[in-house]
């Protein structure tokens, strides 16, 4: 007989590494009684630039890797998977376990832009894998065909926020860079379409002169996780839930930088889920 999940579960969430941290920590605003397993896949890192079929490969393991480890809902924090292996990651599940829900980080954002009708142009930036899927532009207008989407890959960003270059004449001038391509001008909002850009939402917003509105998903997706889980009754009332962070390499760089995604001190644990 299939598993079906209890709220005292913990909640599951994966990225290629430090990304998701910036979704797991508006989970942990919104949802403080929630435990989280976290799973950063360093060993992998990154995803942007990866097949498709890496990308499902890697992502349905660390979701048996979760289920095995309890987990009541699984929630895809990396954009580049969300793109290519949600489908995989819900099949994989399902044919497990009844009820678990998986939840990515890409549909969330698309109900919510297309229900703005103040939009006429979006634009949407993500590493290459991302922007090559289509996924954005695909969802957004089978669900409201008047918006216009264009959308760039933005490779950079990621290393040059994972190396601490965010304030300074380095990042400002990639960012610049990037966002005056004549494709994103007339823009009405810039959708974040990877887990690492809100680190530097601030400066996106700077540099269109807070004309734009700049979305990160973080939030948007914190809601709708919170709903889902309500509605399924699925609510934990835990009181200070001791949160589990793993990756599947050791890379000093993740744990520096991990603080900084978190906006808390972690502990990590390594652990190659391959071997
Ligand atoms: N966090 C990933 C995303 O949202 C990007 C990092 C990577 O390329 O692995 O797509």
């Amino acid at each position: 007989m299939k598993k079906v999940p209890t709220a005292e579960q913990p909640i599951g969430i994966f990225d290629s590494g430090v990304g998701g941290l910036t979704v797991a920590a508006a989970v942990r605003r919104l949802l403080p009684n929630e435990k989280i397993i976290y799973f950063g896949d360093t060993a992998h890192l990154p995803y942007g630039d990866k097949s498709a079929n890496s990308i499902q490969s890697y992502s349905q393991k660390i979701a048996e890797f979760l289920i095995d480890n309890d987990c009541k809902i699984i929630l895809i924090a990396c954009n580049t998977a969300s793109a290519y292996a949600n489908e995989i990651v819900k099949s994989t599940i399902a044919t497990r376990f009844a009820g678990i829900k998986v939840v990515n980080v890409i549909d969330p954002i698309v109900n919510n832009i297309t229900k703005k009708r103040k939009y006429k142009r979006v634009g949407v930036i993500g590493t290459k894998g991302t922007i090559r899927s289509g996924s954005y532009p695909q969802r957004i207008i089978q669900q409201n065909h008047r918006l216009e989407v264009v959308s760039l890959a933005t490779p950079l960003l990621v290393p040059m926020i994972e190396e601490g270059f965010i304030y300074d004449d380095i990042s400002n001038a990639i960012i610049r860079s990037y966002l005056s391509q004549d494709k994103l001008k007339n823009i009405d909002a810039l959708i974040l379409g990877c887990t690492h850009y809100p680190i530097i939402k601030n400066q996106i917003r700077k540099f269109f002169n807070f004309d734009v509105d700049v979305i990160d998903s973080s939030q948007v997706v914190a809601t709708q996780l919170r709903s889902i889980l309500a509605d399924a009754n699925l609510l934990n009332s835990a009181e200070n839930p001791e949160h589990q962070f793993i990756i599947s390499d050791y890379t000093e760089m993740f744990e520096n930088i991990a603080r900084m995604f978190f906006d808390e001190e972690i502990h990590l644990q390594c652990k190659n889920i391959w071997k």
